[in-house]
């Protein structure tokens, strides 16, 4: 029998809800599924195919043409092949361009391609990280993090967020989380799932923190073109900022704009100067070893970048539209409560303590909607539900009668 490393003896039992999912599925019953995050399949704006059409690229004439490092044109063909570890200078102009419609000025040497935002969580651990080492990450938080820092050798800390601030973050709780093998926080802007943007506070205490105890700050900015309501002292992103600390900003198409098939993320470093050419020199050994971003996406990027706003703005009526009716359906009296947030793709409920996270879902599934329960988010004290509010209003607003009815009985 072959051995295999502890790293990837992941549990493989379904959990219940999975199971009841699959067996309702397998008996064709119908699943209005309050828990689907994937853009592509919820009926929104995607861009003109013809983006990927070599051809029509070439008609096109994009704004920052297709170079590799020495300047020779690649828009001769998306065949031809340029081995940049950072990706070809063009598309890393155009996260620049797309950067700077965000209010920030940063280089495009900064800016560093990457197939996927998980891929990129992989190359920083790499850089930052030996085997052994703590990356500290926020509860309640997105599930994905402790699986891909498991996949690096690395252990993840949980620092709370404590809810009295809906969710905001404390310094405090990072700091005391902090121990001798702690290389790095991880923060997700807004939070998944609590949809809490970071503030200006909030951030500078943060990073004084990490500067303290010599800590990278890794900023996921996923959502944070996603805000529905404007309120000022909010962060949106990190890059172009001077902290006293090591800094990634992490973000890429797959939320911008809604297509995380195309497989292209990107990360900005930041901080002090020193630290951030090391931390460039070092990532461009990790990202040669990998040259995972494909030609014809990053030909295509400038492009799909100048889509993302009709995507973002499509997605911004549609979760405001399912979150009014959400509120708009809760009764006065209702023992569960819609959880304050200002932006992201899903809604967080307060439920009551009985009977609980999962007897309240399995009750869902057998009425026909599936959302999930608290605890695959690490939330902590108290009883909580996450759901997408992506669903097209039609499916959304069906599901939200069982829902009433499963919660008020
Ligand atoms: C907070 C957060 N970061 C990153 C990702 C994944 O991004 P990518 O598809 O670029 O790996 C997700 C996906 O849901 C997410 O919720």
């Amino acid at each position: 029998m072959s051995r295999f490393s502890l790293r990837t003896a992941f549990p493989r039992t379904p959990n219940p809800l999975s199971q009841a999912a699959a067996e309702r599925q397998s008996r064709g019953l119908p699943l209005l599924d309050l828990a689907e995050t994937n853009p592509t399949r919820v009926g929104l704006p995607l861009p003109d195919p013809d983006l990927l059409n070599p051809g029509a690229q070439r008609i096109r004439a994009p704004s920052h043409p297709p170079t590799d490092a020495d300047g020779a044109s690649l828009a001769a063909s998306p065949f031809l092949y340029a081995p940049e570890p950072f990706g070809l200078p063009s598309a890393r102009e155009a996260v620049a361009g797309y950067l700077s419609t965000r209010g920030v000025s940063v280089s495009s040497a900064h800016v560093v391609l990457a197939a996927s935002t998980s891929e990129a969580y992989g190359w920083l651990f790499k850089l930052l990280c030996d085997p052994g080492d703590t990356v500290l990450v926020p509860a309640p938080g997105y599930p994905l993090l402790d699986v891909l820092a498991r996949l690096e050798g690395v252990h993840t800390r949980p620092y709370r967020l404590p809810s009295v601030h809906g969710f905001g973050l404390d310094a405090a709780a990072v700091e005391a989380a902090i121990d001798a093998r702690t290389r790095a926080v991880l923060v997700v802007n807004p939070g998944n799932p609590t949809g809490h943007f970071l503030h200006e506070g909030e951030l500078q205490a943060l990073a004084d923190v990490c500067a303290r105890h010599g800590l990278a700050l890794l900023c996921d900015e996923v959502f944070s073109d996603f805000a529905w309501d404007t309120g000022t002292g909010r962060v949106t992103t990190v890059a172009g900022r001077p902290l006293p600390c090591l800094t990634f900003a992490l973000s890429g198409l797959s939320k911008v704009a809604g297509l995380p098939g195309l497989k292209l993320s990107w990360l900005h470093v930041g901080g002090p100067t020193s630290l951030r050419d090391e931390a460039l020199a070092r990532l461009e050994d990790v990202a040669d070893a990998a040259l995972s971003v494909g030609t014809p996406v990053q030909l295509a990027l400038s492009g799909l970048l100048a889509h993302a706003p009709r995507f973002q703005q499509a997605l911004l009526e549609r979760v405001k539209g399912n979150r009014e009716r959400l509120v708009a359906a809760r009764p006065e009296d209702a023992a569960w409560d819609v959880v304050p947030a200002h932006g992201g793709w899903s809604a967080v409920l307060r439920i009551p303590l009985q009977p609980g996270e999962e007897a309240t879902c399995l009750r869902l599934l057998a009425a026909g909607v599936r959302v999930q329960p608290g605890y695959f988010y690490d939330f902590g004290g108290g009883a909580y539900l996450v759901l997408s509010l992506l669903p097209t209003p039609e499916v959304f607003t069906a599901a939200l009668a069982p829902l009433v009815r499963e919660l008020t009985a």
